[in-house]
């Protein structure tokens, strides 16, 4: 089937066949960067977890290997769940993750290489200690999972770990355990963060970032003047990921966030559309901090199965501490990514009148890499009209939804009648202050014919500085959209599933649904995009 066959995707990293979920365990090491990731090597359904494994030099071409660690120990029979790898200043790599045991109760293992002088990590051996953590007392048997990277703290000499759970009031919290040794823990005695009404945290993530600089820190970077902490938590609840930014103390095991309006798990997302599970590491080669996340599926279950495939990570993002804001990260692309970039067309000054949609000619449209930069007329901002205070992208209509001053942005992975398009735009609501409020959203309403497909206008609230035009990158790769507004404050990611905008006839358009602006398409540069390669491994490979 030609159509399913088109929504493998170019660029994002997904395994030859089968399913995927969350990333797991990534670092970097001896010149190799390496993904784990959840994966059922059976069937295109989650199931049978074991761990897949693919390694990088560059965070875009992958060599997918052998699995690394597959259920097979009566500690993680039921599957081998999320982890994390955290390296000793010796180099050495310990790999925790969660079992799910024989009663599917949730412990945590350790792992470690067979082979420490293999760059590609091929083999892996889990500890006879294992498993090395059960549910402490008060603690639901199946409420314990995900370990972070564990980071050192000083004052006690000891390694510290957090590990999601919830307590029956529907709390959600991170518990911490301190060890020397990695194979004898101690639970401490409070909890690092606990948020009322959160449900259960999965794959928390806790890491320092820069507050000076752009500069990248390792996980285990001391607390002080120029460095803040983000506790990130994945809600099974509701399947996001929200991240917060605060201050750790680590002698008294506590983080408290900046803004306890914005706190984990009722704060800021890392993304607003189907993303989930997502993890950092340091990378200390380049001295980043690089986040992957899991994207699934929304088509149906029966679909997945005839494609033989589910899921894809995303493209790994930088992230760092928006010294601008000082609210929110900025999360960008590596790089890296810009290698693939082929031929480019540079489109500048467009005006976009009222209720208008203009064509861009950019040739194949499946695979790109679009920077925008939108102005809307001064004189329809001056103006005292107040608009859409309640502005909400989920149920204000999409970007059919006219108002005075938005929707207006671009149109991708659109056929030429615009029977499917998939819309990212930005919205501005003006309060009767004259404040302004600009929303980014991306509507998936009109993204497909096919109707098992779940369809949605995600997005939030952006915020832009005096002196600031829009701006938006948008990565298009078949059936996945990533957009970055505000150089990555507020992203949005969709999984999308034409049935006519694909191949040759997929197209790009600008649009203008405002009532009562003009847009001015400042500068809008696109570029195709080169296709990764993700190649199995096999014994003859040389490195
Ligand atoms: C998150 C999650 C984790 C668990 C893993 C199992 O998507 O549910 O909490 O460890 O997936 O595959």
């Amino acid at each position: 089937n030609a159509m399913l066959a088109w929504q493998r995707t170019g660029f994002h990293f997904q395994p030859p066949k089968n399913w995927m979920n969350d990333p797991d365990g990534p670092l970097f090491y001896k010149g190799w960067y390496h993904l784990f990731y959840q994966y059922n090597p059976d069937s295109a359904v989650w199931g049978n977890i074991t761990w897949g494994h693919a390694v990088s030099r560059d965070l875009i071409h992958w060599l997918d290997l052998p699995l690394a660690m597959v259920p097979d120990k009566w500690y993680d029979i039921n599957g081998v769940w999320t982890g994390s790898a955290t390296q000793l200043p010796d180099g050495q790599i310990i790999m925790l993750y969660t079992g799910s045991t024989a009663e599917s109760v949730q412990v945590q293992n350790l792992a470690f290489p067979k082979d420490p002088n293999d760059p590609l990590l091929l083999k892996w051996v889990k500890s006879d200690s294992n498993p090395v953590l059960l549910p402490p007392p008060g603690i639901g048997l199946k409420d314990f999972r995900d370990p972070t990277t564990a980071w050192f703290v000083r004052n006690d000499s000891t390694w510290h770990l957090a590990i999601g759970s919830r307590n029956e009031e529907d709390t959600g919290f991170a518990l911490v355990y301190k060890t020397k040794d990695f194979a004898n823990y101690t639970l401490l005695s409070n909890v690092l963060h606990a948020v009322p009404g959160t449900g259960m945290w999965e794959c928390v993530d806790f890491y320092p970032v820069a507050t000076e600089s752009t500069n990248g820190l390792d996980t285990s970077f001391e607390p002080g003047p120029g460095v803040k902490h983000v506790l990130k938590a994945s809600l099974d609840d509701d399947k996001h990921d929200y991240y917060a930014i605060g201050t750790y103390d680590a002698a008294e095991n506590t983080w408290t966030p900046d803004d306890p309006e914005i706190d984990v798990g009722i704060g800021l997302r890392y993304d607003y559309g189907k993303y989930y599970a997502s993890k950092t590491f340091y990378d200390t080669e380049k001295n980043r901090r690089i986040l992957w996340g899991w994207i699934g599926e929304t088509d149906s279950e029966e679909t997945d199965l005839l494609k033989g495939w589910a899921s894809l990570q995303t493209v790994p993002r930088t992230v760092v501490y928006d010294m601008k804001t000082g609210t929110h990260l900025l999360q960008w692309p590596v790089k890296e990514v810009e290698s693939l970039r082929l031929s480019s067309i540079t489109f500048s000054g467009v005006s976009l009148a009222p209720g208008s949609v203009i064509p861009l000619d950019v040739g194949k449209a499946t695979q790109l890499d679009i920077l925008a930069e939108f102005e809307i007329d001064k004189s329809a901002l001056e103006n005292t009209i107040e608009a859409d205070v309640t502005y909400n992208c989920s149920t204000s209509g999409g970007a059919a939804g006219r108002g005075f001053l938005g929707p207006f942005g671009l149109l991708v992975l659109a056929d030429k009648d615009l029977s499917e398009q998939t819309a990212t735009y930005f919205y501005i609501a003006k309060n009767s202050n004259g404040e302004l409020n600009t929303f980014f959203c991306q509507d998936e309403l009109r993204s497909s014919l096919a109707n098992d497909v779940l369809k949605r206008v995600y997005g939030s609230v952006v915020p832009v500085l005096d002196g600031e035009t829009l701006s938006v990158r948008i990565l298009v790769d078949h059936s996945i959209i990533e957009s970055f507004a505000q150089e990555g404050r507020t992203c949005v990611t969709s999984r999308i599933y034409p049935t006519k905008a694909i191949y040759g006839a997929a197209r790009v358009f600008l649009f203008n649904n405002a009532t009562g602006a003009g847009v001015t398409a400042k500068s809008i540069k696109i570029w195709e995009m080169n296709s990764a390669y993700i190649r199995p491994y096999s014994d003859q490979f040389q490195i």
